[in-house]
């Protein structure tokens, strides 16, 4: 099924996060073209937890620990997030790798989310160096490779993966529709045996240009940053409605 999920990074507080609640909930009224997941600051969680709870909306988490307790400050147990509602978790998203040196425990993170329930959105992507050089396919396999190390497949079904370019998040750059298609299509090929794996588009995804990834066969959802902080795009987005 497709997946569309909302990462609202480090916007909106509670009660903003709740207002844009309603206002999506206002908007989605007609059946969802597939499941829609808000991923609102760990603040949020809690508030936006109760209230989507019996509504088409889902609630996600932009970060977990790969421990359910303990002395580690400042850390979000995968056990905890479930408490609050939250049935999927952004893991490895190339804001954390890069501004705070996540890499080698991922791999962890996504364990310790399945363990707990939570399906886990992986996100992948190649810097724009690495394109430029021709090393987008090898990067990203390794980032695939390191994330799921000792996961067999039977552990990952369900799995969703967010191919997203570094050079195109929050740049308002995308990654053409053959390049997404390509890459989508190496992921899969290397993830054959995980069973219901769902590949995401990342990076600047907007209403005008949703449709261009989604009509792809390979593509089965978008990760959405700053089209998601408002209501109205969202929905469109969702929607897949153009015009404003
Ligand atoms: P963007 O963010 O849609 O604002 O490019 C995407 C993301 O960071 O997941």
């Amino acid at each position: 099924m497709e997946l569309i999920a909302g990462n609202w990074k480090m916007h909106h507080g509670g009660r903003d996060s709740l207002q844009l609640v309603e206002g999506l909930l206002e908007r989605l009224i007609a059946p969802l073209p597939g499941e829609v997941v808000v991923c609102p600051p760990a603040t949020a969680l809690f508030m936006v937890g109760d209230r989507v709870q019996d509504t088409p909306l889902q609630l996600g988490c932009q970060n977990l620990f790969y421990e359910n307790g303990g002395a580690f400050t400042g850390e979000i147990a995968p056990i905890f997030a479930r408490e609050a509602g939250v049935r999927y978790a952004i893991i490895g998203h190339s804001e954390r790798r890069a501004l705070f040196g996540e890499g080698p425990e991922i791999y962890r993170k996504v364990q310790a989310a399945i363990e707990a329930g939570i399906t886990p959105i992986l996100c992948v992507g190649e810097q724009l160096e690495e394109r430029e050089d021709g090393r987008a396919w090898p990067v990203v396999l390794e980032q695939l490779q390191e994330s799921l190390q000792g996961l067999p497949p039977e552990k990952l079904a369900g799995l969703a993966v967010a191919y997203e370019p570094v050079w195109a998040i929050g740049t308002g750059q995308t990654a053409s529709p053959e390049d997404a298609r390509y890459m989508a299509a190496r992921i899969r090929e290397e993830l054959k045996a995980v069973s219901g794996l769902r590949i995401l588009y990342g990076g600047s995804v907007k209403p005008d240009n949703v449709d261009g990834f989604m009509e792809l066969e390979e593509i089965d959802g978008a990760l959405v940053g700053g089209a998601s902080l408002k209501a109205e795009t969202f929905a469109r987005l969702i929607y897949r409605e153009k015009k404003g």
